[in-house]
């Protein structure tokens, strides 16, 4: 089939939902905005910052969040424009059927489900630790054999795979009501980060500064590729395409309001992090929280250690929506089985695939050492993002007059400037990074041989 046609199809399926699959239109862009906000802001900035400042940039780790911020906005920029035009909830899986065809779109879809699955795994052991040292600071023990997996010495790790099924729970109930605990942490952890800010204000020590990049420019750089981790998150907003009431204008809104937002706060807190404590002291598992308890705030460092719990939660609720989402767009294209293509008629969401990706990431991150290969997520995010630069530069030639509601800026610089950056961030990260990478897609393309090319609907069609 040509891709002209190929796209006309796509671009219809991703209007129209087949009867069955239709999801419940109820978000707008504020609901939107928060939800990137509360893919956004999680570990990366709560956790990563302080080992990048501290081993990579010094105090110009404010330069490596603008560096990365600027990266971002490229790929947030073709996201908007194409989440717009083109829509479907399988975002760039969809995009990318669209633009290059069927092969491309499968190889991103898969490579999407393992960026949010390891993500949610990964993030959830992180979660375990955080909400471990809650209990622990309240009086309250677990056992450790329920705290740790096989491989840390532990039997499994309870609380990590429980936060997993508690959010299959929610996500299973409906959007709206998903979107609405989101929206409640993403004030929380708003508060917590307004009060670092408030209180580490008064105690900027201009010395600090001074040298402002130990490493020069190569560790900026190097802190980028690492902090990187901080901003994904605002590509799940295009997922929500076909749950927004106005996708058109408001899945733009939702991707750059929220990546603007989260980049001011990252400098704010980078900057203030460096500037309070000498940049050294910083490598440590909870920079944000440490610093507050070393200026004697221990109420600030509880309600920082709230909000980063607070964060990693919708961080994990955000990117499991995604993967469901994604996993429906590809179900209902007869490229996943059909089976998933179902939503339940009363909550409107796709529960089947709720609850078997919530097992096997429950799973995962009950008894696996995921943590371990968690720069899959840079890698597949990565991936994704230039897949989505490519596809707008691709639509507008082939498609010149495709409706665009939101048009990327000076394209086609942007997005190859986009997909420039995307690739110079992916071959700075390490080789078996890579290797695990090329397994996963190699899988994936066996899949597709075996089974997803005899049982695609659009090239049947
Ligand atoms: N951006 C998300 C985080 O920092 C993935 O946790």
């Amino acid at each position: 089939m040509r891709t002209a046609e190929l796209f006309r199809t796509k671009a219809i399926n991703a209007n129209h939902a087949p009867a069955g699959s239709e999801l419940r239109r109820t978000l707008g862009p504020l609901d939107l905005t928060l939800l990137g906000i509360g893919a956004i802001i999680g570990a990366g900035i709560f956790v990563l910052t302080g080992v990048a400042a501290a081993t990579q940039a010094g105090p110009a780790i404010v330069l490596s969040y603008a560096v990365a911020g600027t990266a971002c906005a490229f790929s947030a920029l073709a996201y908007a424009e194409l989440a717009a035009a083109v829509g479907g909830c399988g975002s760039a899986y969809g995009y990318s059927y669209a633009g290059l065809g069927e092969i491309v779109a499968w190889i991103i879809g898969w490579d999407l489900i393992l960026e949010y699955g390891v993500a949610v795994s990964a993030v959830a052991i992180g979660w375990s630790a955080y909400v471990e040292n809650a209990l622990q600071a309240m009086g309250l023990h677990i056992p450790e054999a329920l705290t740790k997996g096989p491989a840390e010495g532990g039997w499994v790790n309870v609380p990590a795979a429980l936060i997993v099924l508690a959010l299959a729970g929610l996500l299973s109930l409906g959007v709206r009501e998903s979107a609405r605990v989101n929206a409640a942490m993403v004030v929380i952890k708003l508060l917590a980060i307004g009060v670092f800010i408030g209180v580490a204000l008064f105690h900027v020590q201009p010395a600090n500064w001074s040298p402002f990049a130990p490493f020069g420019w190569t560790g900026v750089m190097g802190g980028a590729a690492l902090i990187f981790f901080a901003y994904i998150g605002f590509d799940a907003v295009s997922t929500t395409a076909e749950e927004a009431r106005n996708p058109q204008r408001d899945l733009p809104i939702g991707i750059l309001v929220s990546l603007a937002v989260c980049t001011l706060i990252y400098m704010l807190v980078a900057g203030l992090l460096t500037a309070v404590v000498a940049y050294p002291s910083l490598n440590v598992g909870s920079p944000v929280a440490d610093v507050m308890l070393r200026l004697g705030y221990p109420w600030a460092a509880a309600l920082v250690a709230a909000g980063a719990i607070a964060g990693l939660t919708t961080v994990m609720l955000v990117l499991y929506y995604g993967l469901t989402r994604v996993f429906l767009a590809m179900a209902r294209d007869g490229l996943l089985p059909p089976a998933f293509a179902r939503v339940s008629p009363r909550t409107r969401t796709p529960i089947r695939v709720i609850i078997v990706s919530g097992l096997v990431m429950a799973t995962v991150a009950g008894l696996t050492p995921i943590g371990e290969v968690a720069e899959l997520v840079n890698i597949g995010t990565l991936a994704a993002f230039l897949l989505v630069c490519i596809g707008v530069v691709t639509l507008r030639r082939t498609h010149p007059d495709l409706p665009r509601p939101f048009k990327t800026p000076w394209s086609p610089m942007v997005p190859i400037l986009g997909g420039l950056s995307c690739l110079y961030l992916m071959f700075n990260l390490p080789l078996v990074t890579w290797l695990r990478f090329g397994l996963w897609l190699l899988l994936g393309i066996l899949v597709y041989a075996l089974y997803s090319r005899h049982h695609s609907l659009l090239a049947e069609r």
